[in-house]
């Protein structure tokens, strides 16, 4: 019998991390898991119902009105409503970064996506998915990037989904997160001991594909 594979992507904000982990799902036939989504669904939530981001106990209490779908498209649905656009306002990435601060919310979260990844052969990208999501994953890759060349991509990502666009504000936006993800107390983004680095400053979508698809080839043949 064959085995399941399950590759983590993790990384910094806007390293390409989806982009990536898209195209090789495509390509793989692999489920494709944006835990992010799932943490900007929380933060979405919160701001719509006006509850306070700083408001732990308040965000505590929101997760049990919160259903999260991700579908084989690539859409997000909150309880029952597609949001995939409306998650990727700057606003709610700011948010998203706030309450995955909190240990609730990160514990509902992973369980969810532990049961999700079960499905088969999987690719999750996030910040701890390496981690602590799925510490046996058999391929780990820790995407990186330049601060300004991620600033760049999502810059023209927000072009292109219509949203507002302004790249100094995004880049301080990045800058922002970088510090809040890294600093937390609980989980905080860091490589994995046995995670490939891949630096994608200088590398077309292709070539990361392709490097990404071999690493999955040898993990395979383990
Ligand atoms: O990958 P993203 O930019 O959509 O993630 C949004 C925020 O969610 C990110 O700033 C930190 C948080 N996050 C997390 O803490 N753990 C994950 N596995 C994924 C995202």
């Amino acid at each position: 019998m064959k085995k399941n594979i399950s590759v983590a992507i993790d990384g910094p904000s806007a390293a390409g991390k989806s982009t990536i982990a898209k195209m090789v799902a495509k390509k793989e036939n692999f489920i494709y898991i944006d835990t992010g989504a799932m943490y900007r669904c929380v933060a979405y939530y919160c701001l719509t119902q006006k509850i306070d981001l700083n408001d732990e106990k308040a965000v505590e209490q929101a997760i049990e009105h919160i259903q999260i779908r991700l579908t084989p498209d690539n859409k997000v649905y909150l309880n029952d409503e597609d949001v995939s656009n409306q998650i990727r306002q700057d606003q709610v990435s700011l948010g998203a970064s706030c309450v995955s601060k909190y240990q609730a919310v990160r514990s509902f979260l992973v369980d969810e996506q532990r049961k999700m990844a079960k499905a088969g052969n999987v690719i999750l990208d996030g910040r701890d998915i390496g981690t602590v999501v799925l510490p046996n994953a058999n391929l780990k890759i820790y995407q990186i990037a330049s601060v300004e060349t991620r600033a760049k991509r999502r810059y023209l990502e927000n072009l292109e989904r219509g949203l507002d666009a302004d790249l100094e504000t995004i880049k301080k936006e990045i800058e922002e997160r970088d510090y809040q993800d890294t600093h937390r107390e609980i989980s905080p983004l860091k490589k994995a001991e046995d995670a490939i680095e891949l630096d994608t400053s200088s590398l077309t979508l292709e070539e990361v594909v392709e490097q990404v698809l071999t690493l999955i080839q040898k993990a395979k043949e383990e």
